[in-house]
């Protein structure tokens, strides 16, 4: 009974103090949202590396200590998730190297403009236009594609010589406006490290990734100055996240297809984590070579993938794929590591999984949870944008959470009073269980991966 009484108290304040707030916000529109990726930043860099910046970030929002993203755990299947909500089957960018057997098209990271490869999905840089708002898309993977046939108000295709800084100073520009253009209400920002330095060191050398990760946060540290000397820094909301894990690899955890078939049994579309092909001659024959190869990959037939996976309902998915375990490299013949750090392994593992920190006046202060899922953000940033977010793989159920209690517009006080009085009546079972749902959870352990020392030869893909 106290407790039914603190909450109708609580509730009431609550209401009390909305109704009294200036509804200047409520005129405007909602708040400008700004999203940041810091790509291949594995979930527990947070805990092993000292990050002033982005602890300070948080400590005035809130935390997700794990993001479970989608397969594969690749750079641009998770980014396109992260705009759209949608699995990497349903976007159709299911992969770095891609063949479309329709069009007979190849698709390969930053070579590929090709609308078609992207036009099965919206991303959130484009639907937010059709509300009439400006947005922007500063080297986001898709970024300067003509999807839907639109761009982004304000973009910049992806050229690494640009510095954050430079990336920063356009898109504070573009979130200020001028006398002639209005601010923009949605950007996406992309930065590619710690992912180049994971994949050059592997996440397990701290040297190099204490170095990329101090850059990393001082990078965050510019945001957050930058924000402020500009007057956007509590004026809107802001998303750091990232892609993915990173997961160290090792000259002893090879697996050659040479040693199990013929190069002439198959086509290669994709070499990775997981590898993507097509057999030529005997699927069922080169299947059963392949599923006897190696103790640490699992060969599927494109109808058995798992559904967990949701990664099957797509032409541009091969017959076969091959998924090594954690920390194992599949070649195709030889002993040379490509490198030393890598990723799209089983979205299940920790190692793969990126992190979320979320700051602005929508956003709850001080809270952390310790998981949720990458497709959940965009139905999150639709709801903050008040964007009709389309179809997608997500919901905001777990993701509400994170936000601080939801305005009741500008309607007056005593209205409010009652609508509350009644919202709590016939809510309070709900809330109960509303309540457990959005307790912050304890962290969990990260699983380690076996410290590696060797000197493998590396050879970067910044992707
Ligand atoms: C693309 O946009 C242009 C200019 O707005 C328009 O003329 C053209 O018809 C559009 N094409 C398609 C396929 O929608
Ligand atoms: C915007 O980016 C360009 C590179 O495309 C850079 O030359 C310029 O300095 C940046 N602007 C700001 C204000 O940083
Ligand atoms: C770790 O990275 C540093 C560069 O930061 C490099 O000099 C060193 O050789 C690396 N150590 C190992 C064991 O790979
Ligand atoms: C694999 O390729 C070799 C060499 O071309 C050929 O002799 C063999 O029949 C092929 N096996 C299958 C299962 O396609
Ligand atoms: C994901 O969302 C798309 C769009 O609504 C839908 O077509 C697809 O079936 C969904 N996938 C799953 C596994 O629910
Ligand atoms: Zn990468």
């Amino acid at each position: 009974m106290t407790m039914l009484l603190k909450l109708l108290l609580g509730f009431l304040c609550g209401v009390a103090a909305l109704a009294s707030d200036d509804s200047d916000a409520a005129q405007q529109g909602p708040l400008p949202l700004l999203l940041v990726s810091f790509d291949g930043f594995r979930a527990d860099y947070l805990r092993r590396f000292p990050m002033p910046n982005l602890k300070l970030l948080y400590s005035q929002g809130v935390l997700v200590e794990q993001l479970t993203n989608v397969f594969i755990t690749k750079t641009f299947p998770n980014h396109y998730t992260l705009v759209t909500g949608l699995y990497a089957e349903s976007h159709g960018i299911v992969a770095s190297n891609m063949y479309d057997p329709v069009s007979g098209k190849h698709f390969q990271v930053g070579r590929d403009k090709d609308p078609m490869w992207w036009n099965k999905a919206r991303p959130l840089w484009v639907t937010a236009l059709d509300s009439g708002y400006k947005t922007a898309a500063m080297m986001w993977p898709g970024s300067d594609v003509v999807i839907g046939n639109r761009t982004a108000t304000h973009f910049l295709a992806y050229d690494a010589s640009v510095t954050f800084k430079q990336r920063l100073g356009n898109i504070t520009n573009w979130m200020l406006g001028n006398g002639k253009e209005q601010g923009v209400k949605f950007a996406a920002l992309y930065w590619e490290e710690p992912d180049r330095t994971g994949h050059l060191f592997g996440p397990e050398n701290t040297t190099a990734m204490r170095k990329a990760l101090k850059e990393v946060d001082d990078d965050i540290g510019l945001l957050m100055s930058e924000l402020k000397r500009t007057g956007l820094w509590g004026r809107v909301n802001v998303l750091v996240t990232s892609d993915h894990g990173m997961a160290q690899c090792s000259t002893e955890r090879l697996i050659r297809l040479e040693d199990c078939l013929h190069p002439n049994n198959y086509t290669l579309v994709d070499l990775s984590a997981v590898t993507a092909l097509i057999p030529r001659k005997d699927p069922e024959a080169v299947f059963a070579l392949l599923k006897k190869c190696h103790a640490h990959m699992t060969a599927y037939l494109k109808k058995a993938i798992p559904d967990r996976l949701h990664y099957q309902n797509n032409e541009r998915i091969q017959p076969i794929i091959l998924i090594a375990d954690e920390g194992w490299t599949i070649v195709q013949h030889g002993n040379k590591l490509p490198r030393l750090g890598d990723h799209g392994y089983d979205n299940s593992l920790p190692s793969m999984h990126p992190f979320m920190a979320a700051v602005g006046p929508s956003f709850r202060q001080g809270y952390r949870i310790s998981d949720l899922n990458s497709v959940d953000i965009y139905p999150l940033m639709c709801h903050l944008l008040s964007v009709p977010p389309q179809p997608n793989n997500g919901s905001l159920t777990q993701a509400r959470c994170l936000l601080e209690a939801e305005s009741f517009g500008d309607a007056p006080l005593f209205v409010s009073l009652v609508a509350g009085i009644f919202l709590v009546l016939a809510t309070v079972v709900f809330l109960f269980r509303g309540l457990r749902k959005c307790r912050p959870l304890r962290s969990r352990r990260f699983r380690r991966l076996p410290i590696d020392d060797d000197d493998g030869e590396e050879e970067p893909l910044y992707e």
